[in-house]
Formats: structure tokens, sequence, C-alpha cells
């Protein structure tokens, strides 16, 4: 017998129906537990509006905690049948206990289920990024201690330019990190909003109380226009894969630069056995495979993005079946970006800095602009020191290694703008920190009834 929850007797071709269902009984079950957990909530306030009995609240969320654990291990299975999450949510619930179950789905649609589903999986995605950004952040603060003083020329044009430090690298990398965590908080507080009551998206004249399953579910506000809740769809999704792309353009640039530091003809790092691979014909390599590799998977971000682009930007005002294919480039995009986060820690402890090479290639014409500005300090006119500078180089009549020390003065700022740098990420931190404790105390509790 047919589980679909429209089902009323006509027949569908099994074609067209495995075509409208596509991949949703894969995809969905990263959505399964969220709609577990949103369906809890659903079931609770429902109680308290009276909408359902106190007894059917409780086992209804016993039922539903139990899925969600089913569903966590792996062991949930969605059927073609079924078609997506909900239909197996609601299916399963019926079997278990009669007419509980199919009171479950008062009120709301599938359309304002899988938006509530949909932000929690995000929710949950974008604390864990941030944690893991954080801990990123971290490590990098450790090897900024440990390096901060070695020399390293700076290039422009992938020309040798002005002196630099590999200080002063990293701590770009880490305020780059601390950007993608600020922006990160803002990801958050978009999702951070109850779109249940929006029903098909045009609300729902029951009593529904939408403040309580926000606060049963730790969402700071309630989506006021059910239009807009459900034109949110794609909107959200395309917020954090923009977001992770943008960590992909940040962890791009940190591995093409390593891969150039670690070229050959560079030598300024070295990578250890562990973070390296081999060649299957030439027996003298060990190559930077892992560095490669996440550049390519930063572009494979953009395609996530641009995927979700398509598919959910072209269309009007509210549900579309089109909406279904978000959840695609969505649960792959954020896959991605897990690897990439998983693997960059490992990488940044990683990295050796070769301090031999990194002397001999601070040449002096680095110092060329320091040069000029010697002698702005006597009173030259800039682009008289310049010119004169210039000069001196083409005779080459020139003395850069007396400003050597200039450059102290440099490092001393990039020590103090890295401590600041610290004190903000002190501060994004403890945001996250709250924030995580209360999402995951109400995720937590939602199953176990007062
Ligand atoms: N699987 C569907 C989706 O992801 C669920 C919503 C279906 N709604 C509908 N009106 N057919 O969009």
């Amino acid at each position: 017998m047919s589980t679909r929850l429209w089902d009323k007797g006509q027949t569908t071709d099994a074609r067209v129906l495995a075509f409208t269902v596509g991949n949703d009984p894969q995809v969905d079950l990263y959505l399964l537990p969220w709609d577990c957990i949103g369906s809890a909530a659903h079931a609770r306030m429902l109680g308290a509006v009276g909408l359902l009995e106190h007894k059917d609240v409780s086992s209804l969320c016993a039922k539903l905690g139990l899925l969600f654990e089913q569903a966590v291990r792996g062991e949930v299975v969605i059927s073609l049948d079924q078609e997506d999450c909900h239909t197996a949510i609601e299916s399963y619930l019926t079997k278990e206990l009669g007419d509980a179950g199919a009171r479950i789905h008062t009120g709301r649609s599938r359309n304002d289920q899988v938006l509530l589903a949909s932000r929690l999986y995000m929710r949950g995605v974008i604390l864990s990024a941030l944690e893991q950004l954080v801990g990123i952040a971290d490590e990098i603060g450790k090897r900024f201690a440990m390096d901060t003083d070695l020399p390293l020329p700076g290039y422009t044009h992938l020309q040798p330019a002005m002196p630099s430090s590999v200080g002063m690298w990293w701590h770009a990398q880490y305020e780059a990190i601390t950007r993608l965590i600020e922006q990160g908080l803002a990801r958050l507080l978009s999702v951070n909003s109850n779109p249940l009551g929006a029903g098909a998206g045009f609300d729902t004249p029951l009593p529904l109380n939408r403040k309580l399953v926000a606060e049963l579910l730790a969402l700071e506000r309630v989506d006021r226009s059910p239009i807009d809740a459900q034109n949110s769809r794609g909107r959200l999704e395309r917020e954090l894969l923009f977001w992770f792309s943008e960590m992909g353009a940040v962890v791009e640039k940190l591995s093409w630069d390593l891969q150039m530091f670690h070229m050959r003809e560079f030598q300024f790092i070295s990578l250890p056995d562990e973070l390296t691979t081999g060649s299957s014909i030439m027996p003298q390599k060990r190559n930077p495979d892992v560095l490669e590799l996440l550049r390519g998977r930063c572009a494979s971000l953009r395609g996530c993005l641009t995927e979700l682009q398509w598919v959910s930007g072209k269309l009007p005002s509210n549900y579309h079946r089109d909406l279904q294919l978000v959840k695609e480039p969505l649960v792959r995009g954020v896959q991605v970006a897990g690897s990439i986060l998983d693997i960059l820690p490992l990488v940044v402890q990683g990295v050796c800095w070769n301090k031999q090479e990194l002397a001999s290639k601070m040449h002096d014409e680095l110092y060329a602009t320091y040069d000029a500005f010697r002698r702005v300090r006597q009173g030259v006119p800039f682009r008289t020191a310049y010119k004169e500078t210039a000069a001196a180089i083409a005779a080459g009549k020139t003395d850069f290694a007396a400003l050597r020390d200039d450059f102290k003065e440099i490092a001393q700022r990039t020590a103090l703008g890295f401590q600041e740098a610290m004190q903000e990420l002190a501060g994004l931190k403890s945001r996250l920190a709250a924030a995580a404790r209360t999402i995951r105390t109400a995720e937590a509790a939602i199953f176990c009834m007062p």
C-alpha cells in the first residue's frame, strides 16, 4: 500500500514518481534527524494549544527520539514510495501510534516542515564549521608565536617586492579566518528563525503558537511573513554556500602560497612525509597533493554555490518543486567544506619553515623602498628620493644592508596587530560558545517531556 501523504487513489506513472522523487530518499537522510527535532517541537506546541492530547504528545516525542537515534546510527532507510523524510517520519509515527501519528501534520505543510528541518540542519553545520574555524585560528596563533621573527621576502606580481616575515604571513591567515568567523555568526542569525506556521506559504487558520516552537528550539525569532518564509528556501542555502565559498577563497590563497613556498626553486618550507604523497613512476618524488586538493575543493565549493543559484534563484515567489533540488548541492557543499576544515589544522601544524633558505632569499633589492624612505626622512621629496634610489640601483651603488633594522619597527607592529586580533577573536569565541550552548541544550531536551 502506498505511504504517500497525498495519495487519494489516483495513479501516478511509476516513471513520473521516480523522476519527481529523484534523490530525496538519499539526500533527505541528512535532514531526517533535524526533521525529528522540528516535529517534536511541533507536537509539543500542538499539545500546548490544545490540538493534541498530552499523552499523544509524550508518545510522539518518545517515538521521534527513537527515530532520531536510529537515524544518527545510520539505520533509517527512506523508500521511493515514501518520497522524502517528511513522509518517512509521518508513516513511522502512524504505524507505531495510529491516530496520534495521523495528527502530527496538523497545521503544517511539507513546505514549512522542510524549511524548518533545513534551517536546523544549516544551524548545526554553521556551528560546527565555526568551531572548526576557531580551532584553526588557534593553531595559527601557535604558529605565529613560534615563527614570528623569521624573515620572508614579500612578493607582488610574483616578483620580489619588500621585506616581510613569516609572522606577517600567519597574521594575514589569522585575520582572514577571523573575518570568516564574524560572517559565520551572521549566517547563524539568518537561519535562527522559526518558519513553521507559514504552512504551504500563506499562514494557517489554527491557533498555533509559533513563538513557543521558536523557544523550544532556541530559535531567536519567528518569520513574520509566510510568503517570505517560503521564499527564504534557497536564499539561506545560498548565503551558507556563499560563506563556504568565501572560506574557499581564503584557503585557496593559503594553499597556493604554501605550494609556491614549497617549490624546489623556493624551498621556503618543507612538508613532513605525513603531509605528502608519492608518484607511481618518479621514485624521487614527494608531492604536496594535499595542498592541491585543498585548492581544488575550494573550486568545487563555488560549483555547488553556482548550482544552487541556478536552481533556486530564478523562481517566482512561493513553493515550487524545483526547490527540492537545492538540497543536493547544499549537502555536497557542506561535505566538501567539512573535508577542507578537517584537514586544514594538519597543514597548519605541519609546515616547516626553512630558516636558512628564508634568510638567504632576503636579497638587498627588497630594501629599495626603504632606501627611498631613508632619503625622505632626510627631507627629500618622495618622488625625488624614488628617482635617486632607482639611479643608485642602476649604477650598482647601493648599500641596503644598513636598512635591515628598519624592518624591526614593522615586526613590532605585526606583533601588536596580532595581539589585537587575538582579543577580537576572543570576543567572537565567547559569542559562539554562548550560542552553541543555548542551541545544543534546547535540541538535546526536545524529545524529553517536562
Ligand atoms: N521533498 C520536498 C522538497 O524538498 C518536500 C516538500 C514537498 N512539498 C510539496 N508541496 N510537494 O521540497
